[in-house]
């Protein structure tokens, strides 16, 4: 294609700049370049082009042509640790694992949820009640809240002993991704130390799952769950089932996509409650009018239309997935702009939902931004938190409802301060995480 354009972008490589912002806060780097270039832009990375997409229709593209742009392959650590489970297999067999998840996730099923995820988090609200007063990391708390709910809600087990182990190994993963990202890179079977500490925390979540697979074969009695689901499907050409690596894999795949995510928008919801009272006053409002009893139903639950705002807006300010990246299979021309095979595309969630192109004052918290009148013209990839096309989210309604029922749950019963002068910082990993974590006083409002 001698006679396309190529896209406009900054003349030094990433990995060569100096400066802080691209390497360490690379979704404000994100934003600036949205600002500075527009709609596509070309980011040199290392050896790589990046094809940076910040307009909703080529976003679109991008995500309705699944054979032109497909998941990024190259030496990740996410499908080194995920292999061919949902988020990071490809093509038919991606297709064949989808049609068989998805089910589990429709509407017509969550209620089956409710119960799991209100006991869940009414353990956690029940140690928060000897805690009040205190200051403690609700981060921190998220996170194993959540663990727990797709360990019990999915494949009927409690993970919740094993918390601090599994989190710790996550984190030290995701981590060495981002690191990875940033520097000269050594294929992964090469024995450096940092490689090894991978593999040591990758041993420890396959541990962890094979204990729940094997567990589950030793056990008598019938369980409709997922797992139950996942172990006994016969492929229709062979009728053979699931082998114990695809079952690892996709096992796998859930808890680390459908926990930390959700924990992090919780997180940065709460935090920007405790930043904005009269939205808090709001919606203790709504939830004390809607479950004046405390008691969560699937029926109440899609009666907290402003409940629904606040966390959709919590999702447009700090989107968990901030960048979504694909890799070209084939040339093609975006935006009038040239995207060769094998060029990485990328678009970010982050960058679009802190545009002054599509959102007016954007750096502010207002949920009633997302009332239907309100959405009503917005164009469809200007807000893509759980991503888009056929590979959209398979999990979007379960985090909806879940922050939902803790939100509801969590206000009706208490009320949360930030220490003076808290400012959350981000760090970008493959989800945007707060940097410190979040601590926050609880105070009981029984008697409110
Ligand atoms: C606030 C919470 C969540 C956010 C922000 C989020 C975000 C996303 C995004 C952006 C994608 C698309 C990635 C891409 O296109 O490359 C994705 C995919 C996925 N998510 Fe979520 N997610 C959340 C919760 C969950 C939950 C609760 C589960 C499951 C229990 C889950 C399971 C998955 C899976 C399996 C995929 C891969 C789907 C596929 O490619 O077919 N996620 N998520």
């Amino acid at each position: 294609m001698p006679n396309v354009e190529v896209a406009p972008g900054p003349k030094l490589n990433v990995l060569l700049r100096p400066s802080s912002l691209a390497r360490k806060q690379t979704h404000r780097y994100l934003c600036e370049l949205e600002r500075k270039y527009g709609a596509v832009s070309r980011i040199k990375f290392g050896p790589f082009n990046v094809i940076y997409l910040c307009h909703p229709d080529y976003i679109e593209y991008m995500f309705l042509h699944r054979d032109k742009y497909v998941k990024v392959k190259e030496g990740g650590i996410l499908g080194h640790l995920l292999g061919n489970g949902l988020l990071t297999s490809e093509g038919d067999f991606w297709l064949k694992q989808r049609r068989l998840i998805q089910p589990v996730f429709h509407k017509q099923r969550l209620h089956t949820f409710v119960q799991k995820i209100t006991e869940s988090t009414d353990e956690m609200l029940m140690a928060w009640a000897q805690q009040t007063g205190e200051t403690m990391d609700v981060y921190h708390e998220m996170n194993k809240l959540t663990l727990d709910v797709v360990g019990k809600t999915l494949f009927s087990t409690n993970v919740k002993e094993e918390f601090e182990k599994v989190n710790k190994a996550l984190t030290h993963i995701m981590t060495a991704i981002r690191k990875r990202s940033r520097m000269m890179r050594f294929p992964l079977w090469v024995p450096l130390p940092s490689h090894l500490s991978i593999q040591h925390n990758r041993n420890i979540l396959d541990e962890t799952i094979r204990g729940i697979i094997t567990q589950r074969r030793n056990e008598q009695g019938t369980f409709d769950d997922l797992l139950t689901m996942l172990m006994e499907v016969e492929d229709a050409d062979t009728t053979e089932r699931m082998t114990d690596q695809q079952l690892r894999d996709e096992v796998l795949t859930l808890f680390v996509a459908g926990h930390e995510t959700t924990a992090n928008s919780l997180t940065f919801t709460l935090y920007l409650l405790a930043k904005n009272p009269a939205v808090k006053k709001r919606l203790q409002q709504e939830i004390s009018e809607v479950i004046p009893t405390g008691e969560i139903t699937f029926e109440a639950l899609q009666k907290l239309t402003y409940t629904n705002w606040v966390i959709k807006e919590s999702m447009r300010l700090y989107p968990p997935a901030w960048m979504i990246p694909r890799e070209a299979t084939q040339e093609d021309v975006v935006g009038g702009y040239r995207v060769k095979k094998g060029d990485k595309v990328l678009a970010s969630p982050y960058a679009m939902h802190h545009s002054e192109r599509y959102w007016d004052r954007p750096e502010e918290f207002i949920p009633e931004r997302f009332t239907a009148e309100n959405m009503k013209d917005r164009p469809r990839y200007s807000y893509f938190p759980f991503g888009g096309g056929a590979r959209l989210c398979v999990g979007n309604n379960f985090a909806l409802m879940e922050m939902q029922i803790v939100l509801a749950m969590l206000i009706s019963r208490f009320d949360f301060y930030l220490p003076d002068n808290f400012e959350m910082e981000l760090t970008p990993l493959i989800t945007l995480r707060p940097k410190n974590g979040l601590p926050m006083k609880v105070a009981n409002r029984e008697g409110l």
